[in-house]
């Protein structure tokens, strides 16, 4: 079953064709990170030109990869949501057109699906029940997983994601967009116990998440001891260490609330997946705490974490097998907004 993927849901083009769900003939990915970079962030219209740009240039290019013309694909599958509506649309409408002109039924994957999938690349089934961490820019949250793909929700942030408390405290140091990937490095030299931001655990055994604290302790923090600085112009803190005891706040809550999350389900496989899961630190205090105490992790290799073409190609052949091809191809719209 060869899968045409199509990912347009936030700042990455991307397309990417999998056979039966595992097998990677090609992987394309345009990224718009220098458009939304001026920015701070990512501005939706300018995403959707964007992609309006690039989108067919990328599917060509997915096809060339994989050296197959578009009519020996057996299916496309495209990301429905939750994400910018005008990004989505881009990639809905292109399936759409590509399906109605080559006669090919279409799937529909959520996004959040598609990034659960990035932890099982390469395998064609899921052999037990799992706990997944989906931890991004859009996301924090956690399900149980099983092995047919039906999804049991556990919780999720009340208020910012995990990637966008990543984001805004990036930006309130100056260290520039995206801010995920500058954090990480620099906290790889510094030292997370110099400050004690706020870890937010909420009620007792809740499998909620909330990081707008942390996110306004660091911008207090900011206030109090001046705007970010090189040693040289005698700053009064390190930079490093600031975002090292940022990092290790917020990776404390999710690995613990994790681990908690498969105590009370009674399993003993995670997964954790999504933008943040590229992050050093949180791979490897996963790894510890996993090893420790039993549980197998399933982390994405570290192309797989953000958004990619592959997950939704390889999470559209699940979502065929479970539920089979969407039905009224024209009536299928983007959906900005989906709890999962
Ligand atoms: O999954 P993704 O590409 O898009 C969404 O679905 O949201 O995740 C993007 C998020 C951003 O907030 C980015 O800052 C964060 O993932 N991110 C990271 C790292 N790499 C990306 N956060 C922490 N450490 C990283 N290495
Ligand atoms: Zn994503």
């Amino acid at each position: 079953m060869l899968i045409l993927g199509i990912e347009t849901s936030c700042d990455e083009t991307a397309a990417a064709v999998v056979e039966n769900g595992k097998d990677i003939l090609s992987d394309v990915i345009s990224s718009q990170i220098a458009v939304h970079m001026p920015y701070g962030g990512v501005v939706p219209e300018l995403a959707s030109r964007k992609h309006v740009e690039m989108i067919l240039p990328v599917i060509d290019e997915a096809l060339n990869k994989a050296d197959i013309s578009a009519d020996r694909l057996d299916a496309i599958a495209v990301t429905q949501g939750p994400g910018l509506v005008g990004a989505l649309l881009v990639g809905l409408c292109t399936a759409k057109a590509m399906a109605f002109a080559l006669d090919k039924p279409l799937i529909a994957v959520n996004h959040l699906e598609g990034h659960m999938h990035a932890a099982f690349l390469g395998r064609e089934t899921i052999a037990k029940p799992f706990v997944c961490l989906v931890v991004s820019g859009g996301h924090t949250a956690l399900y149980r997983v099983d092995t047919d793909g039906q999804v049991k929700f556990l919780g999720t942030t009340r208020d910012d994601a995990a990637g966008e408390a990543f984001d805004k405290v990036a930006k309130l140091l100056n260290l520039g967009y995206p801010g995920g990937v500058v954090i990480d490095k620099l906290a790889a030299n510094g030292n997370p116990t110099t400050f004690q931001f706020p870890k937010a655990y909420l009620e007792k055994d809740s499998l909620d998440f909330s990081f707008s604290g942390i996110k306004t302790a660091v911008a207090n923090f900011v206030r109090r001891f001046g705007p970010p600085a090189n040693a040289s112009e005698g700053a009064s803190y390190r930079l490093e260490d600031v975002a090292a005891s940022f990092q290790e706040a917020v990776v404390d809550v999710l690995v613990n609330k994790t681990i908690l999350a498969a105590k009370v389900t009674g399993v003993d496989e995670i997964a954790v997946v999504g933008g943040v899961s590229a992050n050093q630190r949180l791979r490897r205090r996963f790894e510890e705490e996993a090893g420790y105490l039993g549980l197998t992790l399933h982390l994405p290799a570290l192309r797989y974490c953000t958004d990619n073409a592959v997950m939704i190609a390889a999470a559209g052949y699940t979502v065929w097998k479970r539920t089979g091809f969407v039905q009224d191809i024209m009536d299928l719209d983007a959906v900005s907004r989906w709890f999962y």
